[in-house]
């Protein structure tokens, strides 16, 4: 987490710098600060606290023309202005930013500390500050042999600015596990977490690979290894738009990307079956491949591990392969049982979520192939995998997900899809009705939105409750836990998803008079599963349970106080639909418990620690 930005070039830098830390502070709001390249010595502010905070405690700032910003999430030391970056060395000269975590700091310090260095945080990052000068003397005053050399002392995942006084329009920048990306101007260059900071100037992005350090100025770029080996930029374009990265006159950010949804998911599906056949030409796997396939394994986090949960239910009856959703942080230390039959999916908006990586590269380990399903171009996820599917979300900024969700379980239906195609589980004509009904939920999609009014008043008769439960079975089940997870991220408040069949063996006792269980009832009566919602409806509801029931029109549900109506859909398609209630149901209740919607207490977007 944490978000880093560099600017060189003829503007004022204190405007790019502060408008991308805007862009990023999604990644970590504990504290903002930023180093500007002034000759002689650098100007540093940093302050506790969300950017605003820096941005008011900045009086005349000189009219520099390059330095680098950093908004953090707290992980070696608390979020206090001492432990804010930028760090310095003992002569404030030279200024780092850093996100990610330096392992082996405390030793690193201590040596430091022998050679006469003070230091005055408690942060991890500090002791780079320090190494760097000592090396940066030592190499005649090149910071990028000074960077190459400091690198190779580090342990942990970490990207990395730094900027000297001597030469205040040069940025050297690396990466290790952490995501940076080096944005082309005209006459100027930038360097940021994440392309948001900088797509208002410039559309032509640099990737760069484990271990590269970067150096720019205003009119130049070099990469290298960290033997100094040159290597050649691999420079790509941007597709988002500056505008989407803005909120539109929306509030919020998150309601801005709730109403995103239908344009997302379509977007998603957009050219995905040619002469009737599901085209995912990325997937980069041959037939015979995908026919030898035996398990599918798919690793995710937070919300992304959701829509992992509801491609099991689809691709294991699509196209009849056995399927397990793990929590990539638990994965990484497991022996799993997986090999070059397994296809792993690793399913992840940002592309950097660490926990994900991890097990990513322990899956690989076992000979495993890797698919990712991501939202963000050219991020360390897919750039590691075998073959992406790229969701068509556009930039999604409010820290709890939503958008990111809904096209997450649309590309696993496709992948579903073609598997059953191509192995034979399913025929044309059948992949061809489940494709159109999913062509239908973009216009379903803006429905449920042009009728939230009554929800959104409906909220607010909820939000003294301090527990609410959902219930769900089938792909219901993980729109609970979604719902669940909204709920707990926006409004603090404890909230709880269930199978609808665990009920009886415990969360039952949970009930109280009044307590709100927000049923999600099956739109199938196969296997009975839509009365056995119904059955639960009732159980919990002779408890005293404020039953809200989320269901397609026409489904009569007795004992529900509310009925929150869903256009009706397949069974296995429902969790597009239904989760986006309960995205607005979480959204309502934050904004009448007054939290911050866009940038929830303790949490962060991108999570690229362990
Ligand atoms: C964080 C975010 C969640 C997100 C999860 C996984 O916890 O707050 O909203 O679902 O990370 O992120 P990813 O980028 O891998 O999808």
């Amino acid at each position: 987490m944490c978000g880093i930005v560099g600017y060189t070039g003829p503007q004022s830098a204190v405007t790019p710098l502060i408008e991308g830390l805007r862009r990023l502070e999604y990644r970590g709001y504990d504290s903002a600060g930023i180093a500007l390249g002034t000759s002689d010595k650098l100007f540093v502010e940093k302050k506790a606290g969300k950017l605003s905070n820096l941005e008011s405690a900045l009086g005349s700032v000189p009219a520099v023309h390059s330095g680098i910003g950093h908004t953090r999430w707290a992980t070696h030391g608390g979020p206090t202005d001492r432990n804010a970056h930028p760090h310095l060395d003992n002569e404030g000269k030279l200024a780092v930013i850093h996100n990610g975590i330096i392992e082996n700091y405390s030793e690193l310090k201590a040596e430091l500390e022998k050679h006469g260095h003070k230091f005055q945080s408690e942060t991890d990052t500090e002791s780079v500050a320090h190494l760097l000068s000592d090396l940066r003397k030592e190499h005649n005053g090149n910071l990028t042999i000074a960077m190459r050399e400091a690198v190779k002392r580090l342990r942990g995942s970490f990207t990395l600015l730094a900027v000297h006084a001597d030469q205040p329009d040069l940025i050297v920048g690396v990466r290790r596990n952490s995501p940076l990306v080096v944005g082309l101007g005209d006459g100027e260059n930038f360097m940021a977490s994440d392309v948001a900071a900088f797509i208002e100037y410039t559309k032509r992005a640099v990737e760069l690979g484990q271990d590269e350090v970067v150096t720019i100025t205003p009119t130049s770029i070099s990469i290298t290894d960290l033997e100094g080996n040159a290597l050649k930029p691999r420079e790509y374009q941007i597709t988002w738009d500056a505008e989407a990265a803005q909120k539109g006159g929306y509030p919020h950010f998150m309601l801005k990307e709730i109403f995103e949804q239908p344009k997302a998911v379509a977007d998603t599906l957009l050219g995905r079956m040619i002469d009737g056949r599901i085209s995912l030409d990325e997937l980069n796997l041959s037939d015979a491949e995908l026919k030898s396939l035996q398990k599918i394994v798919v690793l995710a986090c937070g919300t992304a591990y959701h829509a992992g949960l509801v491609a099991k239910y689809a691709i294991e009856k699509w196209a009849h392969i056995p399927v397990e959703v793990e929590l990539a942080s638990e994965f990484r230390y497991r022996d799993p049982i997986v090999d070059k039959n397994t296809l792993v999916i690793a399913i992840s908006q940002s592309g950097e979520t660490m926990d994900t990586l991890m097990a990513l590269r322990h899956a690989k380990e076992f000979g495993a192939r890797v698919l990712a399903v991501c939202n963000t171009n050219s991020s360390t996820i897919p750039r590691e995998s075998d073959a992406v599917i790229y969701t068509h979300a556009g930039p999604e900024i409010a820290v709890a997900s939503t958008k990111a969700l809904l096209t997450q379980i649309v590309a696993t239906f496709l992948i579903g899809l073609h598997l059953a195609e191509v192995r034979g589980s399913l025929n044309s004509s059948q992949v061809s009705e489940i494709y159109n009904e999913m062509l239908e939920l973009p216009s379903k999609l803006e429905q449920i939105l042009e009728t939230v009014e009554p929800l959104r008043e409906l909220t607010r008769k909820f939000t003294e409750k301090n527990t609410v439960l959902f219930l769900g079975r089938h792909v219901g089940f993980p729109v609970a836990l979604e719902g669940a997870l909204k709920l707990k991220e926006l409004a603090y408040i404890h909230a709880e998803g269930f199978a609808g069949g665990e009920l009886k063996h415990g969360p039952i006792a949970l009930i109280e008079e009044g307590t709100p269980v927000i049923a999600i009832v099956p739109n199938t009566h196969e296997h009975g599963l839509d009365e056995k919602m119904l059955s639960n409806i009732q159980e919990v509801r002779a408890r005293g349970a404020k039953v809200i029931a989320i269901a397609s029109e026409g489904i009569e549900i007795p004992g529900a106080a509310h009925i929150i109506r869903i256009p009706n859909s397949p069974q296995m398609l429902q969790p597009v639909l239904a989760t986006v209630p309960l995205q607005v149901f979480a959204y309502e209740m934050a904004c009448a418990r007054g939290t911050d919607v866009d940038q929830p207490r303790n949490l962060a977007k991108s999570v690229t620690v362990e």
